[in-house]
């Protein structure tokens, strides 16, 4: 349930506020980073990051400052993504997007404040250096050249294009699916696991990744502007190459359906050596969010 997990989702905003209220901070960017990280996102990565440290059996509060940090990294990257030479967007969390409501110049500088800041957070965090080091790389990999960057500059490329399916979950897998297998990586390195139950998490967080983009395609086209926060239409309005593009809106759905099956089927391997009822519901909450 999401109510247990409420206090340290909490203490996950509090965290980032805290932080980018810290000396020097020029008034203009930390109101813009601010206007954004208060929009009230969903918090799906840090509570995906608190579902594992549970299913590890660790405590929970650990997990604070790395999830502040991924939820840092996941603004940035959707403020440059809404940008008029990105997606062009208005809407993003319910409220106007922040170059609409602080100007390009300003929202840019804010998305590059986030993603320098998450690092900056990490350092500051009370976790040993050799923990500091392993989420730090976690961290960079995931948002970088080897992650969620080159899978936006890729969907970028794919526009007007035609690509196929391969292309398509290669691009998802990087720019959503690292960033949504940095929580559950994290979560394994500050509770100390083996290699083993690390790489089969890690599986288990890529396959959960593409569930939450082809769900995100699908939303585009049958959400509601009230209800996700942004509005509907996008990707086909930028001819973006999509799950829906490709295969239509029953086709995708039956994507969806086939992978959240191989998605519990691949946790149910860890069934012996992790709780795994802690994420069981986070695939359901994936498929079945109506924003
Ligand atoms: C939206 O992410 C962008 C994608 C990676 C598909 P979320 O749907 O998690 O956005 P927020 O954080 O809830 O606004
Ligand atoms: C963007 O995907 C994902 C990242 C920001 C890395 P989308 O462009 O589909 O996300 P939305 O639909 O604008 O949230
Ligand atoms: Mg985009
Ligand atoms: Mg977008
Ligand atoms: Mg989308």
């Amino acid at each position: 349930m999401i109510n247990s997990y409420q206090k340290y989702l909490d203490d996950v905003d509090k965290h980032i506020k805290h932080h980018l209220s810290l000396n020097d901070v020029s008034d203009r960017i930390k109101e813009s980073s601010l206007y954004s990280i208060s929009a009230g996102g969903k918090k799906i990565r840090p509570l995906l990051l608190f579902k594992t440290l549970r299913a590890l059996n660790h405590e929970l509060s650990n997990g604070v400052p790395m999830a502040a940090a991924i939820e840092m990294v996941h603004t940035y990257s959707l403020i440059h993504d809404d940008l008029p030479a990105m997606d062009n967007d208005d809407y993003r969390r319910g409220k106007l997007t922040n170059h609409k409501v602080y100007g390009e110049a300003t929202a840019i500088l804010a998305g590059d404040n986030l993603l320098t800041e998450s690092i900056h957070l990490l350092t500051l965090a009370d976790y040993s250096n050799d923990v500091k080091v392993k989420l730090i790389e976690t961290l960079t990999s995931a948002a970088g050249q080897n992650g969620m960057i080159s899978g936006q500059m890729n969907d970028i490329l794919s526009t007007n294009a035609s690509i196929d399916y391969e292309t398509l979950e290669q691009i998802h897998r990087h720019k959503t699916g690292k960033l949504m297998v940095a929580p559950v990586i994290s979560a394994a390195i500050i509770a100390n696991q083996n290699e083993d139950v690390i790489a089969t998490l890690q599986r288990f967080a890529e396959e959960l990744g593409l569930l939450f983009q082809i769900k995100d395609d699908l939303l585009d086209v049958q959400g509601t502007k009230e209800e996700i926060g942004k509005e509907v239409g996008t990707d086909e309005k930028n001819n973006t190459t999509t799950y829906v593009s490709l295969f239509g809106i029953e086709g995708a759905t039956d994507l969806l359906k086939k992978k959240e099956k191989e998605t519990t089927e691949l946790l149910y391997r860890l069934k012996d050596e992790i709780d795994i009822i802690h994420l069981e519901d986070i695939i359901t909450i994936v498929v079945n969010r109506t924003k």
